[in-house]
């Protein structure tokens, strides 16, 4: 989603905005942009290309400038042009870039045409290039203040004013913006990774707030015109996990990194107590009658295997919901409730409005569950837990769902230790079995070469179905996900006692079915679910536990993922499916880490 970079400094910034705009390509993006201030009037270089295309282009036109902003952008309003990419100028004057949607543009642009401006441009941006112009009288910051008072919805945004060579000004509500100090510069970034080895001195803008930046200095004003004090926070960013090492790609890379980031999630905890979440005390659990998850996506997934977990470890009654759907209904809250926000980014529109919804209602018991520290989400609960992924590049999450299911069992227990459902002997064998996950994920990922040889049948077809029961029914969900995102193929999940509810007619020889087939208490029921399959001609795949009895021998294609994991079960059997949409999606040479129309993190509703 849209990737915001700006600069004020005494020395070129252009290189610096260039590498920001690299590491904010994970965000997902359709088009890019530069531009500095120039005496006389500002300077661009915009492109529906690459990052590095632009970089070329820069470099082709000498783009240079001690003043400058840039933009990845999601297309929201306006096909992923070049004249629809930011910055977006205001009769040369005002340069803006802006991430968020301003919900009221229809009737500011019919005010400024009035005015007399000419839109160049199909985006909600436009507006507010020209609302800033048209209240400039020589102070940007006044200009700025006064243009946000009018937009409706969410924006961050970076302006200067030609006529300003030293100022940059910043805006947010809604969506995410950091400001960054140097020695002599300031900076603006959606995501503080972008301004790594340039300050690690940030300070994290709050809703409604509007930054004056000069070179080594900033002043912060609230929502109501108050100049603000917000606290600075040290951070000492790696950019570790940037590089693609040996791996053709980062998502795979990231499938493979998956022991590790688990291990790292699990690090040193020896004991299932309220201290392992940031912030959390046993008054925090001991009051808990209800979970309630909010996510997006894979976190949304996560979620849904994870409430398995809350009612049969902790007892305790679970909602999951699709955080964009939770807060337009009307909600019959229990004021016991735990709300949960998953979030990989920590900074999904979607769900930070469900929490802030469910925070509205009273619910103030919140715990974030993250993969990036002082994101939005994790500032905003009142405990936190970050899982140990380290940075996901791919915008299909991978080791980032498998620790957030980590982490989510982790609290399932802490709950039913505090609870008393689990007992002391119980809280020793989770443990035991959390440090061997990582051995058994080793294992499982070692077939690769298996799902080599699934994936060159199952890229060649254009639908699949994806069954599992339980806790696995949505990891199916989570593997027919991933094939949709990268693989570009269609594919469903079903819980397989549905199958024979409606799409079995849809069974042929020409629609591959992907089983996760645990050995639990559900396999004899499965089993029968995959003959229904087998006696319509259909193509099992079979993601099988050993033991379960299910070999290539019976005319089927089993993949053995090893011994029963028990309710762990699930993060082992999401691995091959992970690896199956990776190799379709190679053997269909799509752009896996960044697919088409998909962004990592999505910052407007
Ligand atoms: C986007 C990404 C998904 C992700 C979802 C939720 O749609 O493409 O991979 O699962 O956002 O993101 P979050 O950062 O909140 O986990």
């Amino acid at each position: 989603m849209c990737g915001i970079v700006g600069a004020v400094s005494q020395r070129n910034v252009v290189p610096m905005l260039i590498e920001g705009l690299r590491r904010l390509e994970y965000r997902g993006y359709d088009s890019c942009g530069v531009a500095v201030h120039r005496a006389g009037m500002p300077r661009r270089a915009r492109c529906t290309a690459r990052v590095n295309s632009l970089a070329r282009t820069i470099s082709d036109i000498h783009l240079e400038g001690s003043l400058g902003i840039a933009h990845t952008r999601w297309a929201t309003h306006g096909a992923p042009a070049t004249e629809n990419a930011h910055p977006i100028f205001s009769r040369d004057l005002i340069a803006i870039v802006h991430n968020g949607i301003i919900e009221n543009h229809e009737s500011l642009k019919a005010i400024l045409t009035a005015q007399g401006y000419e839109f160049q441009t199909e985006t909600d941006t436009e507006v507010i290039a020209h609302l800033v112009h048209s209240f400039y009288d020589g102070d940007l910051l006044s200009a700025v203040i006064r243009a946000t008072r009018m937009f409706r919805g969410a924006y961050a945004i970076a302006a200067f004013s030609n006529d300003e060579p030293g100022r940059m000004v910043g805006a947010r509500d809604g969506s995410s913006l950091v400001a960054g100090i140097g020695e002599t510069e300031a900076f603006l970034a959606s995501d503080a990774i972008a301004l790594a080895g340039y300050t690690n001195r940030f300070i994290f803008l709050e809703d409604g707030d509007v930054v004056d930046l000069t070179p080594g200095n900033l002043i912060t004003w609230d929502r109501n015109g108050r100049s603000v004090k917000r606290p600075d926070r040290m951070i000492a960013q790696s950019l570790e996990g940037a590089s693609l090492g040996s791996f053709s790609h980062y998502m795979q890379k990231e499938i493979f990194e998956q022991p590790l980031a688990i291990a790292r999630t699990l690090g040193e905890i020896d004991a299932l107590t309220p201290s392992i979440f940031n912030g959390a005390d046993r008054s925090t659990f001991e009051s808990v009658g209800k979970v309630l998850l909010l996510g997006c996506g894979t976190s949304h997934h996560a979620g849904l295997v994870a409430q398995q977990w809350f009612e049969t470890i902790a007892r305790l009654p679970v909602q999951v919901e699709i955080a964009s759907e939770f807060r337009y209904r009307d909600q019959c809250h229990d004021p016991r409730t735990l709300v949960v926000p998953v979030s990989q980014s920590g900074e999904t529109a979607d769900t930070l409005a469900a929490l802030k919804y469910a925070q509205m209602m009273g619910l103030d018991n919140t715990l974030a569950i993250g993969n990036v520290a002082n994101s939005a989400m994790m500032r905003t609960t009142r405990s936190a837990f970050l899982t140990g992924a380290g940075m996901e590049i791919g915008v299909a999450s991978t080791k980032a769902f498998t620790t957030q299911l980590i982490a989510l069992f982790l609290l399932a227990a802490t709950l039913g230790r505090v609870r008393g459902t689990v007992p002391s002997q119980q809280e020793s064998a989770y443990l035991q079995q959390l440090q061997d996950l990582p051995i058994a994920c080793r294992a499982v990922l070692a077939q690769e070469p298996q799902i080599i040889a699934w994936a060159s049948e199952i890229s060649q077809h254009e639908n699949a179905f994806y069954l599992g029961r339980g806790a696995h029914y949505p990891i199916a969900m989570e593997g027919a996900l991933k094939l949709k995102e990268i693989a570009y193929i269609h594919a469903e999940a079903y819980a397989a006692g549905e199958l024979k509810h409606g799409p079995l007619a849809l069974v042929t020889p020409e629609m591959p079915t992907i089983v996760s087939a645990p050995n639990d208490a559900l396999l004899d029921k499965l089993k029968s679910n995959m003959q229904e399959v087998r006696a319509r001609g259909g193509q099992l795949f079979v993601i099988a536990d050993s033991g379960t009895g299910l070999s290539c021998a019976n005319g089927l294609r089993v993949l053995e993922t090893g011994a029963y994991f028990g309710l762990l079960s699930p993060i082992l059997h999401v691995l091959p499916m992970q690896l199956l949409a990776y190799h379709c999606a190679c053997a269909r040479q799509t752009d896996i880490d960044k697919p088409r129309n998909l962004a990592k993190s999505v910052t407007v509703e």
